[in-house]
């Protein structure tokens, strides 16, 4: 776990851990910079979606209702030509399920939804992204990295977040101030072969005046 600024008691501190769904309401806490839900993807279906041709994984980005994640998410399937079975049952029932905890949580009428299949080190910069919040899993390979800026130098550290365990972050349009300093990244991939699955879920309150989300902390693209 990274501990911030221990030292500032109305800045935030941690990075918090939940263990279920209720959990998640810590996040909404001023002392927490972030909040990780720990949990495992059931074995067979991280076997599966670790084989599937990275060609026929889900890839799309709308602004939707999240009632609609469902229905959205079964045509992005369809067009990627990903194979039916159990094991896309559960995906499609895991990304309803966060897209509906989280903008629950966030009391949001819409989300811009994203799923992003990521070979590239495209997000290697650690950075802080000027939205109010994200909620960001990664399916298939290496989860999203963490690390800490007091000054703007590049964290020394960085904590890598499980396979599989979404993570809720503030940006930069969060009302909480001072900033915590807890910046994140993409891991670096490139070269290695793999091919990451992210899921990216950020409230919307009003789709019409949506712009496209960009990063800050230095500038880089938005990918995790
Ligand atoms: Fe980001």
């Amino acid at each position: 776990m990274i501990a911030l600024r221990k030292s500032a008691p109305d800045v935030a501190q941690e990075v918090d851990m939940a263990r279920d769904e209720t959990g998640l309401r810590r996040f909404l806490e001023p002392d927490c910079a972030a909040l990780i839900w720990q949990r495992e993807t059931p074995a067979d279906v991280q076997h599966w979606l670790d084989r599937v041709d990275p060609d026929r994984l889900p890839r799309g980005r709308v602004i939707v209702q999240p009632e609609m994640i469902a229905r959205v998410l079964a045509e992005f399937c369809v067009m990627s030509g990903l194979p039916q079975g159990p094991e896309q049952d559960w995906l499609q029932a895991d990304v309803t399920r966060l897209a509906g905890a989280f903008s629950s949580l966030m009391a949001a009428r819409y989300l811009r939804f994203r799923l992003d299949v990521v070979t590239t080190n495209a997000c290697r910069k650690f950075h802080v992204d000027a939205i109010t919040a994200r909620l960001v899993c990664t399916y298939r390979g290496t989860g999203t990295q963490l690390g800490v800026s007091r000054q703007g130098e590049t964290p020394a550290h960085a904590q890598t977040v499980a396979t599989g365990s979404p993570l809720l972050l503030r940006g930069t349009r969060w009302p909480a101030q001072p900033a915590s300093g807890l910046l994140h990244r993409s891991p670096p991939i490139e070269g290695t072969g793999e091919s990451r699955l992210v899921l990216v879920l950020d409230p919307v309150t009003d789709p019409g005046d949506e712009v496209e989300s960009h990063m800050t902390t230095p500038a880089a693209a938005a990918l995790h």
